[in-house]
């Protein structure tokens, strides 16, 4: 049977060195400030954003819950980010996503406008371009996460194969590149790749980011393997599952996240991190 990864664990190992850091800041007058933007009323946002100021609070963060409603104009909103650019004592920005669909139309033009040094999400085109150069910057949160829950469990990544299933700007793409910068061979596929489950079956590292229940099978899966599921697929009211077949993969891989309770907790973890780096980066 795998090695069950929880979140939680190393989830607190990230929150420590956050809180850390966010305590080196405050003993110079620093309070580190986080503002988040929720436009509309998608349950789930609801819940993450929440999740979010929780995390905040448990380490002394301060944060800003924006709520707007649904109509709010583009030019509304990029009024409110510019007065969030402006505001020195903040020092992170978050739109929380999905947008409403009349201004998710804008999105990359929203996105463009927070300051890329508050972009704690790391969506930025400034910080993409960093990353994917090797560069300094703020760096997405989910795969960022499960990259230090790779690193604080040991788990070898350099050399070793990892493939990556979706193409997401929000985890698939930047994954592939923490991982590439970490010297693993990175394969990334998606909906049109072929023979799937053969490319899968080559991983030692394989991520799951597709967005639908049970994609990932045990035929899938190498002995061994270590499996990180970044999929949350509400099956029922109540019901949450990832997108591995965890039952069956649990039998043939070496380590695995479970949902709930494995890689969205990083996430939130890794968020109150990119707070603390852009707040010590505004105020060296
Ligand atoms: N919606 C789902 N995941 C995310 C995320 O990481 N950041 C933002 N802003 N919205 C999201």
């Amino acid at each position: 049977m795998a090695r069950i990864l929880y979140g939680k664990e190393f989830a607190a190992r990230i929150k420590a060195s956050a809180e850390h850091g966010a305590l080196l800041l405050r003993e110079r007058g620093i309070h580190p400030r986080l503002a988040v933007i929720i436009v509309g009323n998608d349950p789930a946002s609801e819940v993450y954003v929440r999740n979010k100021q929780k995390t905040c609070a448990e380490l002394d963060i301060l944060s800003d819950h924006i709520a707007l409603p649904a109509e709010t104009t583009r030019e509304d909103l990029l009024a409110r980010i510019d007065a969030l650019n402006a505001d020195a004592s903040v020092h992170g920005i978050l739109v929380q996503l999905p947008l409403p669909a009349a201004l998710a139309a804008h999105e990359d033009e929203i996105l463009s406008r927070i300051d890329p040094r508050k972009d704690v999400d790391g969506f930025h085109p400034m910080n993409v371009g960093h990353l994917s150069i090797g560069a300094p910057g703020l760096r997405p949160c989910t795969p960022a996460g499960c990259i230090r829950m790779l690193e604080y469990a040991g788990i070898p990544i350099e050399g070793k194969h990892a493939v990556i299933i979706g193409r997401s700007n929000i985890v698939g793409k930047p994954m592939g590149m923490l991982l590439l910068e970490r010297h693993a061979t990175v394969t990334l596929c998606h909906s049109r790749t072929e023979n799937l489950a053969e490319i899968a079956r080559e991983a030692d590292i394989l991520v799951a980011a597709v967005g639908q229940p049970h994609f990932v099978t045990a035929d899938m899966v190498k002995p061994g393997a270590t499996v990180i599921d970044v999929g949350i697929n509400r099956i029922a009211p109540k019901k949450l599952v990832g997108d591995v077949d965890f039952e069956a993969v649990e039998k043939v891989a070496g380590a695995i996240t479970p949902v709930p309770g494995g890689v969205g907790l990083l996430t939130v973890a890794m968020l109150m991190e990119n707070v603390v780096q852009a707040a010590a980066a505004q105020t060296a």
